[in-house]
C-alpha cells in the first residue's frame, strides 16, 4: 500500500539507508506551468499534441515539488545541471541523488543518497516484433534468452528486461553513447533481476541492485541503483 507524503523530521532519520520511489499520474496541477523555468516551460511547448504537453509540464513540476521537500526549498526555487548526455542533477548540492522516468500517464522519481540511480517506466502500446527489437539492443545472450522463451511469455520477459536496462544506463547517464548490447542482465522470473557482466569502464556487475515498479496493468517498471541494497520506500502524490 503506497503511502501519502508525512512531514519531513520523521523521514528524515536515516536517509543513507533507504530510496524513496515517488509514484504520479500526470495530472497538470494549479501551479505546474508557473513552477518551471523559462527553459523548461519553452521545451514543454514545443510539444504539439496537448495532452503530452501538459503531460511534460506536470512531470517537471512533480519533480521539482518532489526534490523541494528534501531541500527546504520552494519547487520554483530547485535549481538543475544537466550531465554531458542530458541527465539533470542538482545544481546547488552533490546529494540526493535522483531520476525520473514517464510514460503515457504515469510517472516515478527515485531520490537516494550516496549512489547513482536510474529508473524507467514503459507503458506496453501494442504487439510488437520483441525477439527483432532485442536483437537489435540487447546483448546477444540476452536476446537468447527472450527467443528461448514461449512466445506468450515473451512480451513480459521483453519490458522486464528493457526497462532495467534501460535503468542502469540512466544510472550512469550515458544514454545512447554507450551501447545497450554492451552490459548482460539476469531478466528471467518475476524477481528484481541482476547484471551479470558489463563492459562500462570502472564498472563492476555485482556493484547493482535492481527493483520492479508496480504502476498497473500495462506499465512496467524498474530502478537501478548501486549498493549497498537497501529496502525501498514507496511514496504516491
Ligand atoms: C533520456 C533517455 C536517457 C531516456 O529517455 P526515455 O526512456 O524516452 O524517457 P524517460 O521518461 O525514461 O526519461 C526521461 C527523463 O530522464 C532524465 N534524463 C534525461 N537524460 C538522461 C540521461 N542521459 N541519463 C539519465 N536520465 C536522463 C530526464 O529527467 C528526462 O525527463 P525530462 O526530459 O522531462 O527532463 C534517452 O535519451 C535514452 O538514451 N534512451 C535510451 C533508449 C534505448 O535505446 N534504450 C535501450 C534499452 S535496451
Amino acid at each position: 500500500m503506497a503511502e501519502r507524503w508525512r512531514p519531513a523530521q520523521e523521514w528524515e532519520l536515516a536517509p543513507d539507508d533507504v530510496i524513496d520511489v515517488w509514484r504520479f499520474d500526470l495530472e497538470v496541477r494549479g501551479h505546474d506551468w508557473a513552477i518551471l523555468t523559462p527553459d523548461e516551460a519553452r521545451a514543454a511547448r514545443r510539444i504539439v499534441v496537448d495532452e503530452k504537453r501538459d503531460r511534460k509540464a506536470s512531470s517537471r513540476g512533480h519533480l521539482r515539488r518532489i526534490l523541494a521537500r528534501y531541500l527546504s526549498t520552494r519547487p520554483k526555487d530547485v535549481r538543475f545541471t544537466y550531465g554531458e548526455h542530458g541527465k539533470p542533477m542538482l545544481a546547488e548540492h552533490d546529494e540526493p541523488r535522483f531520476n525520473l522516468s514517464d510514460s503515457e500517464s504515469k510517472g516515478l522519481v527515485a531520490v537516494c543518497w550516496g549512489a547513482r540511480i536510474g529508473v524507467d517506466i514503459e507503458f506496453a502500446r501494442e504487439e510488437r516484433a520483441f525477439t527483432d527489437i532485442a536483437d537489435r539492443f540487447f546483448s546477444p545472450t540476452e536476446s537468447a534468452a527472450l527467443r528461448a522463451l514461449p512466445s506468450e511469455d515473451r512480451p513480459a520477459a521483453f519490458y522486464r528486461a528493457w526497462t532495467r536496462k534501460e535503468a542502469y544506463l540512466k544510472a550512469w547517464g550515458t544514454g545512447l553513447s554507450f551501447g545497450s548490447d554492451r552490459f548482460t542482465l539476469d531478466y528471467a522470473g518475476d524477481g528484481p533481476g541482476s547484471l551479470l557482466t558489463t563492459e562500462m569502464p570502472d564498472d563492476e556487475a555485482s556493484r547493482w541492485h535492481f527493483r520492479g515498479v508496480e504502476l498497473g496493468p500495462a506499465y512496467t517498471g524498474a530502478i537501478c541503483f548501486e549498493g549497498p541494497d537497501r529496502p525501498l520506500r514507496w511514496w504516491t502524490i
